[in-house]
């Protein structure tokens, strides 16, 4: 089996500051570095990490090549990643070193560049027993959702970063919705309703430090797994890597509790680790860690 993902591929700047810069205020940096980023991207390297087959379906600029043979080095098919006549997108991110909180400029560039074709193109090869995810970063997602639903795939979607009209749009296709607590607030204010009670066959609200809560929609059964207790450097890319290592786990015939579990300890290695995509946790590290 395999994950189809329709996402995006920035080029992530990394500076680390002792807090986060106020508006209006000039603050230095200690540090400042390059990573593969992007909540696609992230996603993609995280599943393939986890050990899934996973087809990236992006876009980038001419100026994206290395995100490119990144994604190819990091495990991730790159077969449907086109490069555009525009920017790549990319990511200003600053990182305080108090709590590892973010702040992220975000350019879309190439990202929201996708066209109809390429998507379905890209499904031409998927099948039935595929799940496909996207996020909010690109364009396209509703296309895609439909192909995929037509095609069979299991459609999951991250609501991040949120957006009202997506969601409602999106909603009808969605057999997975994962989402924070600030998104699910957002999408409750605005529908009228929880994302629990949307008929939705899998909803993950993912907790912070309190772990991720999983709602079966068939059952109404609840499940909450709790987060490991870390001391925080960067929590930039942990919630893409849990979502990337649940859909993996679950690709791979996991339980869905089990698939939370691995994805939980994937997640809490990365809010230990500086950067995105590069320094997303393999299997073999996650397996071997252990927590307090
Ligand atoms: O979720 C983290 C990601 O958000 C970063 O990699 C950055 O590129 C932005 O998309
Ligand atoms: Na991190």
């Amino acid at each position: 089996m395999a994950i189809w993902n329709l996402g995006s591929i920035n080029l992530d700047i990394v500076y680390s500051m002792s807090r986060l810069p106020l508006a209006g205020e000039t603050l230095a940096a200690d540090r400042v570095e390059q990573f593969l980023g992007g909540k696609g991207a992230n996603m993609s390297v995280a599943a393939a990490r986890a050990g899934a087959t996973v087809h990236h379906i992006g876009a980038i600029g001419p100026d994206g090549e290395n995100a490119r043979t990144k994604l190819d080095s990091f495990g991730v098919g790159i077969d449907h990643v086109v490069t555009l006549d525009r920017p790549s997108g990319h990511a200003i991110i600053a990182v305080a070193a108090e709590d590892g909180e973010n702040q992220i400029i975000l350019f879309a560039g190439a990202n929201r560049a996708i066209t109809k074709d390429q998507v379905r193109m890209a499904f031409a090869n998927a099948r039935e027993t595929d799940l496909f995810i996207t996020q909010n970063e690109t364009n396209m997602q509703l296309e895609a959702a439909k192909v995929a639903k037509e095609k069979g795939l299991r459609v999951c979607y991250a609501a991040a970063p949120f957006d009202v009209e997506a969601v409602r749009q999106i909603l009808p296709y969605l057999d997975f919705l994962i989402l924070n607590e600030v998104e699910a607030e957002q999408l409750e204010a605005s529908i009228g309703k929880a994302p629990q009670q949307l008929g939705i066959r899998d909803v993950i609200i993912t907790l912070g430090a309190d772990g991720a809560r999983h709602f079966a929609g068939d059952t109404g059964e609840m499940r909450t797994v709790a987060a490991h207790k870390v001391e925080a450097v960067d929590t930039t890319g942990a919630g893409d890597t849990f979502t990337g290592y649940v859909l993996a786990g679950l690709d791979q015939g996991l339980s869905m509790a089990d698939a939370m579990e691995q994805a939980s300890r994937a997640g809490a290695l990365m809010v230990m680790r500086h950067g995105t995509a590069d320094v997303i946790p393999t299997l073999a590290e996650v397996k071997a860690a252990s927590f307090d």
